[in-house]
């Protein structure tokens, strides 16, 4: 049977025993919320005028450009002060991923990824026949999260990586690269001839960070390719539209841009409407972002709140920004039993921090995008639960 398959895939995953024991009790008729859900179309979150920009009446004609439609690019270009000829669209952030992939590595090639850190990648870089290499984050409290630069370093040497992932901020750690980091990055792959990817699709939220973090969209020590895309810029991710900025050395770029050209040429992904909806979209991308911002700020009060002071048992991480929070419980069961326990009780949902490669159990992770009152209904039925099992230990 295998003999038919690629092997990209690996062994095929079976649905999982946590997703198993969920259905059962959704099955049994007890409806769960979904207190990790971060799909915004299902919690209020559209933008204004959307089926209007949609509805320009050029998407009609096709005038296929690999790069995506120069007026779209151009509205991009303006925002981010860079030339339109270093943007390329893509179907979405996702995408931009498997191109950049293909861009640098060979099958058998690896590239590094941050742990913990968003569980897509080993998938988007397994189809390109890559391997993923973790770095870890390390958290102290209350300062938040690092990258060890030394182990970073070694990885960098040992596995000769074709690319090193920054994800800024990263999912679900909600941790921006503190400032040192910023700098030392683009040298280490300058050094080590590694081209930098940083997904910046979170990069507007800020939460604890008490403001934006900063692009590497406008270094040059190294090749860079710089993710973004509708999906949460705009919180549009039915929209299917992502970007790729190049940056670094000129000949690089250049170089880098040719290949690129061919790539997104082979497939040529994105639909019209949604290029030439860009640029009105985009002139109300701020002040949405700043509400939708608002939101997870309140909901991250909320849960702070719920939880209790430093003599609580129970400790919600520093999150400098992103869509996720992460609650760290007293070490009393597995992450598995911990979340089927909540899912009981409470009548709530949460992804187990293993599903991030977490170094090790008692971390739930919650989605900060639902809407106010739901959030802190479910996240209150959530604390509460915690802390009876607690109390029952
Ligand atoms: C950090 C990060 N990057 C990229 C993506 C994928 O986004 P897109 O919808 O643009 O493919 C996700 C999805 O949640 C994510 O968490």
């Amino acid at each position: 049977m295998d003999a038919h398959f690629s092997g990209r895939l690996g062994t095929m995953p079976d649905a999982s025993p946590l997703s198993l024991a969920l259905d059962a009790i959704r099955a049994s008729g007890r409806s769960l919320v979904n207190l990790s859900d971060s799909n915004p179309s299902k919690h209020g979150l559209v933008p204004p005028g959307v089926l209007d920009a949609l509805s320009d009446v050029r998407s009609l004609s096709y005038e296929p450009d690999p790069r995506g439609l120069i007026r779209a690019r151009d509205a991009l270009a303006a925002r981010l002060l860079c030339n339109p000829e270093r943007l390329f669209l893509s179907a979405s952030s996702s995408e931009a991923y498997a191109w950049a992939f293909k861009l640098c590595c060979d099958p058998g090639d690896c590239v590094l990824v941050p742990r913990p850190g968003y569980p897509l990648f080993d998938w988007l870089a397994g189809l390109e026949a890559v391997r993923c290499v973790p770095y870890s984050l390390y958290y102290t409290h209350p300062y938040g999260w690092r990258i060890d630069m030394d182990e970073l370093t070694a990885l960098a040497a040992k596995h000769r990586p074709k690319a090193l992932v920054v994800i800024n901020p990263n999912n679900p750690t909600g941790s921006y690269l503190a400032q040192d980091e910023y700098h030392a990055i683009p040298q280490l792959c300058a050094s080590f001839g590694m081209s930098l990817v940083s997904d910046e699709v979170f990069l507007p939220y800020w939460l604890d960070a008490g403001g934006p973090g900063q692009s590497m969209g406008n270094q040059d020590s190294c090749l860079t390719l710089t993710l973004d895309g509708l999906s949460k810029r705009m919180c549009l991710p039915q929209l299917k539209l992502g970007w790729t900025r190049l940056s670094g050395p000129d000949d690089l770029v250049a170089e880098a841009a040719r290949r690129l050209e061919l790539i997104a040429d082979t497939y040529l992904s994105v639909g019209a409407p949604v290029m030439n909806a860009l640029p009105t979209l985009l002139a109300t991308a701020d002040s949405f972002t700043d509400g939708v911002r608002r939101r997870l700020a309140q909901n991250l009060q909320t849960l702070h709140r719920l939880v209790g002071g430093p003599d609580s048992a129970f400790r919600v991480l520093r999150c400098d920004g992103g869509w996720t929070a992460l609650l760290q419980c007293p070490h009393i069961m597995s992450d598995e039993e911990l979340v089927l326990a909540i899912a009981k009780h409470a009548g709530v949902s949460v992804q187990p921090g293993y599903f991030f490669d977490m170094d090790r159990d008692g971390f739930v992770a919650v989605s900060l995008i639902l809407e106010p009152t739901a959030f802190a209904q479910a996240a209150s039925a959530m604390v509460d639960a915690l802390k009876q099992m607690l109390q029952a230990v």
